[in-house]
């Protein structure tokens, strides 16, 4: 049982994006629960116990200190939080496979897996399971017959409990979530335990945002919803590619379809592509399950919106190429930013990832700056051959630069001296913008060659 000051003890295996922000926000909005966050990784724990936390969130340091020390705890002692929790939420990192049947498509399960082993191994009483993990659908079932299958006569309720923040917004989109949803099984025992998570949440989400669902369209909500945000992003980039042929700008295009109320504004942006950790793996995962049902067609329909992503990143270092007379070969090429997106400093399938290796495969001398994601980018291109740098600060990483190629839409790059970075580069000095967050018309008139996402260059010869 929870420590008797307590009135119940809340575990979370996995101290990551999802995990840590969410079981923070979780312990500073519900004081009288303890809440004990685990990880198999000693050096993230020490992270997340000091002021320098693992992970990059605007907001999260203030929503940790609220509650750490008080009902917040940190720990790599994961048999002793098993066995101490009433519930524990699950969300250890399901990447995608890169081994055996379905790799490079189907989710591999290795790490919840063998934390559902520990969990068996460890419990002495009845728990509340909850799924927090974007997994396969039907996968809270597969669980449900590991847990089961202990001699010890312990009941495990698996929930699933989808997780919707976006990083770079995790403690907005925690504090007032669109809705929280939550799936059970339709039976006593099921309909009890969701009673119990819909209780935590009810601390701060009003009631008409938690909804709840059976476990499979629960799980399958969160493949589907990631699908329709992905979907959003890769029609407005295949008409980027159609603007650019053509003399139509496609801001215009996204403003003028957006202010149809039955479409909506948000996630229009066209842009080098979408990355991060979620959009690519769940597509794919649906892709893998709609074909094991053997719906074929439908698997391609949903494959084709990360065909398209690949598509538009391969387009956007071909332009370079094309436009920079053909070749890029020791020229020195300044990316700014690596992160997938702004505010955060991770790199998950970040497009720039792929702009780098394309660019090293041109035998360009590539510098990347990124305020966050330096030590990310540095982990992803360990491994490749060629020319790269890592520079801190913008202005040094443009210095001597043939061209930059704006890869992420970090806040700042919109405020440099652009002035001050012309002067600095090679000349005839190009701009790739692939965020379009850059004043065009501006850098033009300084003398850059300037070449936006889907909408017309801006050129000097
Ligand atoms: C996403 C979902 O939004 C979130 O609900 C889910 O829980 C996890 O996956 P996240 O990957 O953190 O969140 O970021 P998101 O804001 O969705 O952006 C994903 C990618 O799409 C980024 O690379 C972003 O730059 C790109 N994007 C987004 C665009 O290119 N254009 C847009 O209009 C919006
Ligand atoms: P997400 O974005 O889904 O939160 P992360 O990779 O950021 O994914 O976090 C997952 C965390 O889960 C990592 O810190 C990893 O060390 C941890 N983890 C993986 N397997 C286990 C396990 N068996 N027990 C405890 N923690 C684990």
């Amino acid at each position: 049982m929870a420590d008797k000051s307590f009135e119940k003890c809340i575990l979370c295996i996995g101290a990551g994006y999802v995990g840590g922000p969410t079981m923070a926000m979780i312990a500073a909005k519900c004081p009288r629960y303890e809440v004990i966050v685990v990880d198999i990784n000693a050096r993230r724990i020490e992270a997340w116990q000091s002021d320098n936390l693992p992970i990059y969130e605007p907001g999260l340091l203030e929503v940790v200190k609220q509650a750490r020390g008080r009902n917040l705890f940190f720990s790599t002692e994961i048999n002793e939080g098993i066995r101490k929790a009433d519930i524990i939420f699950v969300s250890v990192n399901t990447p995608t496979k890169t081994f055996g049947e379905g790799a490079g498509r189907a989710a591999d399960l290795q790490y919840w897996e063998k934390t559902a082993r520990s969990i068996v191994a460890a419990a002495d009483r009845d728990k509340i399971i909850v799924e927090k993990s974007t997994l396969p659908v039907r996968t809270a079932r597969a669980l449900e017959r590991i847990l089961s299958a202990n001699d010890k006569g312990i009941h495990f309720e698996v929930l699933s409990n989808p997780e919707f923040l976006a990083e770079g917004t995790a403690i907005k989109d925690l504090e007032k979530p669109d809705r929280v949803l939550i799936g059970s099984q339709e039976t006593e025992s099921g309909l009890r335990a969701r009673n119990e998570l819909v209780d935590i949440y009810a601390n701060w989400v009003p009631r008409d945002r938690i909804i709840t669902s059976n476990v499979w369209s629960s799980e399958l909500s969160k493949l589907a919803a990631n699908a329709f945000l992905a979907q959003r992003i890769s029609s407005i980039n295949s008409i980027s590619a159609l603007c650019e042929r053509t003399s139509a700008d496609v801001t215009e295009v996204s403003n003028a379809i957006g202010m149809d109320t039955r479409i909506g504004k948000r996630f229009l942006n066209a842009s080098v592509g979408f990355g991060g950790s979620c959009f690519k793996k769940d597509i794919l995962n649906l892709v893998y399950i709609c074909e094991n049902y053997g719906l074929h067609e439908v698997a391609r329909y949903w494959e084709s919106i990360v065909r398209i992503n690949e598509y538009q990143e391969e387009r956007f270092v071909r332009t370079m190429t094309r436009v920079m007379f053909n070749t890029v070969a020791d020229k020195r090429i300044a990316l700014f930013g690596f992160a997938f997106k702004k505010d955060t400093g991770d790199t998950r399938e970040s497009p720039a990832i792929y702009v780098t290796r394309m660019l090293l495969a041109e035998r360009a001398r590539v510098v990347i700056t990124d305020p966050e994601a330096l030590e990310n980018a540095r982990r992803d291109l360990a491994e490749e051959k060629g020319d790269v740098l890592y520079e801190q600060d913008p202005y040094s990483a443009a210095a001597g630069a043939h061209a930059i190629a704006v890869l992420t839409e970090w806040d700042l790059y919109r405020t440099l001296d652009y002035k001050r970075i012309y002067d600095s580069m090679e000349k005839p000095a190009f701009i790739f913008d692939g965020r379009n967050i850059l004043d065009h018309q501006k850098l033009h008139e300084l003398g850059f060659s300037v070449f936006p996402i889907g909408r017309p260059a801006l050129k000097h010869f």
